[in-house]
């Protein structure tokens, strides 16, 4: 098989991209792991920045998520017994965030994928390697229903995550990785009950940090700190129910609505950098190339500019013979990712129990006592959750 665009991974990274570039006459094949019903089973992301739902309006899936998703345009925060609400509309000149899962746009791209004679889906594609993208001869082999494969291409996107091939079949020498993990946990439930707040309430508690999210006005994610150890199977819904209770301030906790869980998974905590993101012609994307905290929503927001800024580049190439944006692609989505990489950091360290010295919860508070009496303070915290902006010079 031979295609211009070769992608490793169906997430929301591939599937953007593969979109992204057909609309402009450019064919792509994407290599996918697992089944459609796996990938878009995964309960992952809720929140996206305005350039992610940019990009998907731009992509032509967006009619379901500008119907069913909700636009938010504040967050609050709770420590000691305050609440205190970010008017991230009033501190942005007008940005706010829109709550669509990830499960959802992920549908919605697979359904415009799947209906576009420019892009091919190989699901259940076993042991994909990128080959011959250092010497100019990219390709993609694969195993797929006991036979041995591949795609010829003139690039390779590695759009397959952390624990992907792509990101693995770069020779060590080539590649820097930043990496810091986290001594605890989220432990997520989904339950189809209505939301306890209509805006996402973010918990600093002394028993440790604490998120009410939500997919629709019925159905409610929730997330608490746990330590690394724990287990999803110690959590029965009712203990869940009663620790998130107790991290959250009193009126909070007593109007929560409880119900059963539909789903529950515990995701440790990683940041993580891979340098650069370019390798002859092999481009990172996604979490194939970085992970942030999810603290800060920004993970699959960080995907959306890569996605950006490797499409806007892969058209130039095709469309003008342009290949100085492809050069500084690396260069150009790792300056908004290293942002990202620092506000997720700073938003869990602030929120998050570290460990059982009294000090650091104390330091915390008062930290947060600043940051809130300070309109710097909150236009901080409210330009970097609504997402820094794309590059406008990249085209
Ligand atoms: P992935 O979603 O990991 O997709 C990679 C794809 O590649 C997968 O389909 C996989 O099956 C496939 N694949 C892997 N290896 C191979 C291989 N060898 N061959 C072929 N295919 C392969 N982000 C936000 O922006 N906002 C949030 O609110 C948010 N909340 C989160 C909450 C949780 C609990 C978690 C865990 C993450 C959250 N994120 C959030 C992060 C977000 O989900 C990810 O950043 C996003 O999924 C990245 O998309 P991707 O396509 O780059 O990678
Ligand atoms: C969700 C996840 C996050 O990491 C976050 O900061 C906000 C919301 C969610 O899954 O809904």
């Amino acid at each position: 098989m031979r295609t211009q665009i070769g992608i490793i991974g169906g997430g929301p990274s591939g599937l953007c991209l593969a979109r992204l570039l057909s609309l402009r006459g450019i064919r792509s094949v994407i290599l996918e792991r697992h089944t459609r019903d796996y990938v878009q089973a995964r309960i992952r992301a809720g929140i996206l920045e305005q350039g992610m739902v940019n990009l998907l309006r731009n992509a032509k899936v967006s009619d379901r998520m500008d119907r069913e998703g909700l636009v938010h345009d504040g967050i609050v925060l709770t420590f000691a017994g305050r609440q205190e609400r970010i008017d991230l509309a009033a501190l942005t000149g007008g940005q706010r965030v829109m709550v669509y899962g990830q499960t959802e746009l992920t549908k919605d791209l697979y359904d415009a994928v799947l209906s576009d004679d420019n892009v091919a889906v190989v699901f259940e594609a076993r042991d994909v390697s990128p080959a011959g993208f250092l010497d100019g001869t990219p390709r993609l082999d694969y195993g797929k229903d006991g036979r041995l494969e591949h795609v010829d291409c003139d690039y390779i996107a590695g759009c397959d995550g952390y624990h992907g091939a792509s990101r693995a079949s770069v020779p060590k020498a080539m590649i820097t990785e930043y990496e810091r993990t986290y001594p605890f946990g989220w432990l997520g439930l989904l339950s189809d009950t209505p939301p306890v707040h209509d805006e996402l309430v973010y918990a600093n508690h002394q028993r440790g940090f604490a998120l009410c999210s939500m997919r629709s006005r019925a159905r409610s994610r929730y997330y608490i700190q746990v330590g690394l150890d724990e287990q999803v199977g110690a959590w029965p819904d009712s203990r869940f129910f009663d620790e998130i209770r107790r991290r959250l301030p009193d009126d909070v906790a007593a109007s929560m609505i409880t119900g059963p869980s539909i789903e529950k998974s515990i995701a440790p905590l990683r940041s993580f950098v891979a340098e650069p993101m370019r390798f002859g012609r092999l481009f990172l994307v996604g979490d194939a190339a970085h992970i942030v905290p999810p603290t800060g929503a920004k993970g699959l927001n960080l995907a959306a500019s890569d996605v950006h800024y490797l499409s806007t580049a892969l058209v130039a190439f095709y469309g003008e013979r342009r290949t100085d944006l492809l050069d500084r692609y690396s260069a150009t989505a790792l300056r908004r990712i290293w942002a990202a990489v620092r506000f997720s950091w700073w938003f869990t360290s602030i929120s998050h129990k570290f460990n059982d010295d009294p000090i650091e919860h104390k330091i915390q508070l008062a930290e947060l006592d600043y940051l809130m009496s300070s309109t710097a303070g909150r236009t901080t915290i409210a330009e970097n959750y609504v997402g820094l902006p794309f590059e406008p010079t990249f085209a």
